[in-house]
């Protein structure tokens, strides 16, 4: 594959696929026996639904300087399914709710985070506002990388079905994996056709990654410690290493070994996970089917 751009390819349209689940039957550790799991995954549903919205918010203030059509398209395509799949993962939130883990004292905090901090009004305006967007388009292009890679990860992560995962949750998880597959250059393609500066990857991917390696860790421990069938529930970074070695989480090694991946300067996220599983994940998927079922009754 190309260093420099996608082959066409690799390209598919993105086109927003109007899922949506019923949990009532999900248990609440959904990986059976398996808290420690279960919660690292459940950090999604507390991260997500704010972290996409500010990505459709942001975007949404980039498309005017975008001088390139096809770029255009794709950036378009891209907030139509960041929007749901922000909305799919808040989706969640009652159920656990319902379950006894309240999530509200940790997302109100995430809120805060991507609306204020890293809302619009964080530096004056003029200059520094137009740095500032740049900077939160840099932001989540080494966001994506991560996104991409977590989809790569489940889509292949057959461990967690061996292990009788739940078939709703599973089915969130690779829809949503294999559209952050399909779109994983975008991001980045942005990145590089509005700014593109090799200093400012570094920065803002070193920010990007304490940030997520902190809310990831507060999340687990937050879960870990409110779920009221545990007693003295812990997370560790031990517990984490112990799963990536099972298949139930990423391994650690690998997480590692994608960080120099993203700051070569020879990296384009199509070098990265694999178009064709995930655009075979998506033809399969009983949500992606059901919404195309729904789309063709309407129209
Ligand atoms: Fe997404
Ligand atoms: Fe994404």
């Amino acid at each position: 594959m190309s260093n420099k751009g996608r082959s066409d390819g690799d390209r598919v349209p993105l086109k927003a696929r109007k899922v949506s689940f019923s949990w009532e039957d999900t248990p609440l550790h959904w990986v059976p026996g398996d808290p420690f799991t279960t919660h690292t995954i459940n950090v999604l549903h507390l991260l997500l639904p704010a972290g996409e919205r500010w990505f459709v918010h942001v975007y949404r203030q980039v498309l005017p300087y975008i001088r390139d059509e096809r770029l255009r398209e794709d950036v378009i395509g891209f907030i139509g399914q960041e929007a749901v799949h922000s909305q799919a993962h808040d989706e969640v939130l009652p159920h656990l709710k319902e379950q006894g883990l309240d999530p509200t004292p940790y997302t109100a905090q995430v809120d805060w985070l991507f609306e204020k901090l890293l809302g619009d009004r964080t530096l004056p305006p003029g200059r520094a506002r137009r740095w500032w967007l740049k900077e939160r388009v840099a932001l989540i292009a080494a966001i994506e990388h991560y996104t991409a890679f977590l989809g790569d990860w489940v889509l292949n992560a057959d461990e967690l079905d061996r292990r009788g995962a739940d078939p709703t949750m599973l089915d969130l998880l690779r829809w949503h994996g294999a559209e952050e597959v399909e779109h994983r250059s975008v991001a980045f393609e942005l990145f590089m056709h509005l700014d593109g500066s090799y200093r400012r990857r570094v920065r803002t991917w070193a920010t990007a990654f304490a940030a997520l390696v902190f809310l990831w860790q507060r999340g687990v421990r937050f879960f870990m410690a409110n779920d009221p069938t545990l007693t003295g529930g812990k997370a560790s970074l031990r517990a984490f290493y112990v799963r990536g070695r099972r298949g139930t989480l990423p391994a650690t090694g690998a997480l590692l070994r994608s960080v120099p991946r993203y700051l070569s300067r020879g990296y384009h996220p199509s070098q990265e996970g694999s178009t064709e599983q995930a655009v075979a994940y998506l033809a399969s998927s009983p949500a992606a089917l059901a919404a195309l079922a729904a789309e063709r009754r309407a129209s």
